[in-house]
């Protein structure tokens, strides 16, 4: 078995050491390019500081830039009896180039090295969840303006109450996306600090250049004081499940009102037959489970920020091992939310709306307001006009008028589909992902 990072002349207990190590050796495979990233800024910043020499240096980048084509490929693997990837890539390092491989070490910790990876890892994905949630975004838009004469009822308490029409539905979702990006560019800014340099979580006595690595890293700026950067393990994963647990309560709120619409009972929406599911005894069954699995599954998120919350609360400053385990938590979300947001793009797309939803008779006592409005601006007191509706309502003489006439900002008659879109582009954009996009590709050009 291979020797600890750490160990000295005491072998330790495999019990114990299957119990600490955890699900680490499996998860920390998704860190493993970005481990390198962080070893290629770190090793380039030894070299400059007198560290090590620049045919070390050389050798090391080689080496680290090959480790990272295997890692991309989906090849790296943690080695039995290898605590985690950290050790994985130095033991890599040292069996192809012996004492180099030895010296990349100098001036950090696992400690920042994993909270660098941590950032780069969630930096990654922030991009990719940014770009999904931007082409739902997109897909509700079209959706809103192509429909946005198609009226249904509005509901309150359930209830049929107002008018309202598939230009206002979907691009609800639309703008509530917008407002998930604000979460997400938070999120984004906050991760983008770099927490190389930290070490243990209070320095080196070397005389590290963590401008430099901020730089070759691409990161916004870094996280300056060292026991604060260390402080971030927890709250940044924290912080960012809160941007991931905003989207996904927009995406399950939208797919109950989908599967309600899709109910029989209502009939306002059909999804596309190869976007529904059968059933074993019923043969006419066409079951919308995409949503009912994405609603379940974007609820669950929406508890991610305070399962992080209970496994790092209280704890005082400095590093503990506790934070480990909210990677097993923490990694797999990304994948799960950017799954669902596919889905969710894929069958917004292809929905298909009924247009004839308001001959049926049921709805017509929404537009009692419409009636009472119109009576109102004849000019009769809004009182008398609010009775005299709800008596012919009653008496069953009331006779709708089905021409709506909403006006005003963000009603039926005017969506403000542009500022919406607006709204959203200039925060997505405000990202500049291409900064650190850059900055990884000239890492890794030899
Ligand atoms: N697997 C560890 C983690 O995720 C890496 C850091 C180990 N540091 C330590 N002091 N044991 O936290």
């Amino acid at each position: 078995m291979a020797k600890k990072l750490w160990e000295k002349n005491i072998d330790v207990n495999p019990e114990i050491e299957r119990f600490t190590v955890g699900k680490d050796r499996e998860l920390d495979l998704m860190l493993a390019p970005y481990d390198v990233l962080g070893s290629l800024a770190h090793s380039t910043m030894l070299e400059s500081i007198g560290m090590l020499t620049a045919e070390e240096m050389q050798e090391l980048h080689g080496e680290l830039r090959n480790i990272y084509t295997v890692a991309r490929e989906g090849n790296f693997t943690i080695e039995e009896g290898v605590e985690d990837v950290h050790s994985q890539v130095e033991l890599m390092l040292t069996r192809k180039l012996g004492d180099i491989g030895k010296k990349i070490h100098s001036g950090r910790s696992r400690n920042d090295q994993v909270l660098v990876d941590l950032k780069l890892f969630t930096r990654h994905e922030l991009q990719e969840i940014c770009e999904a949630v931007v082409a739902l975004f997109d897909a509700l838009q079209q959706q809103s303006e192509k429909h946005k004469e198609v009226l249904i009822p509005g509901y309150t308490h359930l209830q049929v109450a107002m008018p309202s029409s598939f230009g206002l539905w979907f691009g609800a979702y639309a703008e509530s996306l917008a407002d998930d990006m604000l979460f997400l560019q938070a999120a984004y800014k906050m991760c983008n600090r770099n927490p190389l340099g930290s070490a243990a979580g209070y320095g080196s006595s070397f005389p590290l250049n963590r401008t430099m690595t901020t730089e070759l890293l691409g990161f916004d700026s870094m996280n300056y004081n060292v026991v604060y950067a260390q402080m971030g393990r927890g709250k940044c994963e924290k912080n960012i499940a809160f941007a991931l647990a905003s989207v996904a309560g927009t995406l399950s709120k939208m797919a109950f009102d989908a599967c309600m619409f899709n109910s029989q009972n209502f009939g306002f929406v059909k999804l596309p037959a190869e976007c529904t599911t059968g059933s074993s005894i019923m043969p006419h069954k066409k079951n919308p489970d995409v949503f009912e699995i994405m609603r379940a599954k974007c609820n669950r998120l929406q508890a991610l920020p305070m399962d992080i919350t209970m496994i790092m609360n209280n704890l005082p400053s400095g590093y503990f091992r506790d934070l480990q385990v909210i990677k097993e938590l923490f990694l797999p979300a990304f994948a799960e939310l950017k799954d669902c947001l596919a889905m969710a793009t894929y069958i917004i797309e292809r929905i298909e709306v009924n247009k004839e939803i308001l001959n049926d008779s049921r709805y017509d006592a929404m537009f009692s307001v419409e009636e009472v409005n119109r009576l109102a601006t004849e000019g009769m007191p809004f009182r008398d006009a609010y009775k005299k509706v709800g008596l012919d309502i009653e008496a069953g003489t009331f006779v709708p008028n089905k021409e709506v006439h909403h006006t005003h900002e963000g009603s039926i008659g005017n969506l403000c589909t542009e500022e919406i879109r607006k709204t959203m582009y200039s925060i997505y954009e405000a990202m500049n992902f291409d900064k650190a996009r850059n900055a990884e590709e000239a890492l890794l050009k030899a």
